[in-house]
């Protein structure tokens, strides 16, 4: 028999990307799905009951968008406005919404259905795509650059001990160590250019295992004068992933961040340096051009004087550093495993609220071998 499925229109729109607010007489939030709770970053639980205006009003903006909602509420003449900015983590975001009266009987007050659409979404996925190309130039640039240096480096070392042994004056050997003592500091920044030669090796890993080992490292590491917050959702999925590459990312950020907050004296006096470990599952993520239904996300935030505004661009790219004895390679070898496992990181930043967001698919692709 050729039955159609009974739809569940619950998840038929939560499936939308199409962003929904259902609003009360009230103005006040009744209802999201999940687009919508991506596109504001927050959770439906925590947004039911505010005003609406909370989410969709700037101050700054000179439009009278309560007196419209009002109004499409009472007479029911929908409206439509362009280019609306909201703003989401410090960050504007541009967005067409349409607003219309939705009536749910006789015996309840109408609500307003709000549409919104994200205009920025396409700009957004084209630049990140430009970077992702260029990030894979630079690296491929550092790789070869650590090959040339690398190579003749065994050459010298091996000559300068056969030097030292037949000259055998202690003398000498003073000149030699150095030589010796150079060419492996050397060597070893070439293996940091080169990151790990090794192909990733996938397993199912619960991500809190590897961030618990990644806060104990720091925690002894900063002597408890950091306060690390943990904000775990420990529902999310495993991901299939390289656990100690892992490691290595969220160490290379953590490290930034608590260097970030230490390292700046002015800034250490006045504030108690926090880093917050957040994980949640994010809805509808464009990574490299794929849109994935469903990730796990893990913050890394700092309360740091934030990233200099004149690296923010380019923080991923290898070699760039705004720190003296920085090698500027940390976020980029971060940046190239996190495309290995199919993820991205993600940066935003001002100052006292520094985040880097990892981002890793769950849901399909990656073979275990
Ligand atoms: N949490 C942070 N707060 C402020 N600045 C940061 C933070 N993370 C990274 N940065 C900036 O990004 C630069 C690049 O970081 P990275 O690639 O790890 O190289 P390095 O640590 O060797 O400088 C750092 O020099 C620093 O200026
Ligand atoms: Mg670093």
């Amino acid at each position: 028999m050729d039955q159609s499925p009974a739809i569940d229109y619950r998840l038929l729109v939560d499936n939308l990307t199409t962003a929904i607010l259902l609003v009360d007489s009230n103005l006040n939030i009744f209802y999201l799905n999940s687009s919508c709770e991506a596109l504001f970053d927050i959770s439906l639980l925590r947004a039911a009951g505010q005003p609406v205006m909370n989410l969709l009003h700037l101050p700054t903006d000179e439009f009278n968008t309560y007196e419209a909602l009002q109004n499409t509420l009472s007479t029911g003449q929908p409206y439509t406005r362009r280019e609306a900015t909201i703003n989401v983590n410090f960050k504007d975001i541009h967005v067409d919404y349409t607003a219309s009266q939705l009536n749910a009987g006789k015996s309840y007050h109408p609500l307003l259905l709000i549409e919104l659409n994200p205009i920025d979404r396409m700009l957004k996925i084209s630049k990140e795509e430009n970077l992702i190309q260029q990030h894979q130039v630079a690296r491929q640039l550092v790789r070869g650059v650590a090959h040339e240096i690398k190579n003749p480096l065994a050459g010298i070392r091996g000559a300068t001990q056969l030097l030292a042994r037949s000259l055998n004056d202690s003398q000498y050997a003073e000149f030699t160590d150095i030589i010796i003592n150079e060419v492996d500091r050397l060597r070893n920044l070439a293996d940091t250019m080169l990151g790990s030669r090794q192909l990733p090796s996938y397993e199912l890993v619960n991500i809190h295992e590897p961030l618990e080992r990644v806060r104990s490292l720091i925690a002894n590491q900063t002597k408890k004068k950091v306060k690390i917050i943990r904000d775990y959702d420990l529902s999310l999925p495993e991901v299939m992933a390289d656990r100690d590459q892992l490691i290595q990312v969220m160490l290379n950020i953590s490290v930034n961040a608590v260097q970030a907050m230490m390292e700046n004296k002015e800034f250490f006096a006045e504030h108690q340096p926090e880093l917050i470990l957040r994980t949640r599952i994010q809805r509808l993520v464009t990574i490299n051009g794929v849109i994935h239904r469903s990730v796990v996300r893990i913050d890394i935030e700092d309360n740091g004087p934030g990233v200099p505004e004149e690296i923010i661009e380019s923080v991923f790219y290898p070699l760039v550093t705004a720190r003296a004895k920085g090698t500027g390679l940390g976020l980029s070898i971060a940046q190239n495993i996190m495309h290995q496992h199919n993820g991205m990181i993600e940066c935003q930043s001002v100052p006292g609220k520094t985040i880097f967001s990892l981002y890793i698919p769950w849901e399909s692709n990656h073979v275990a071998k």
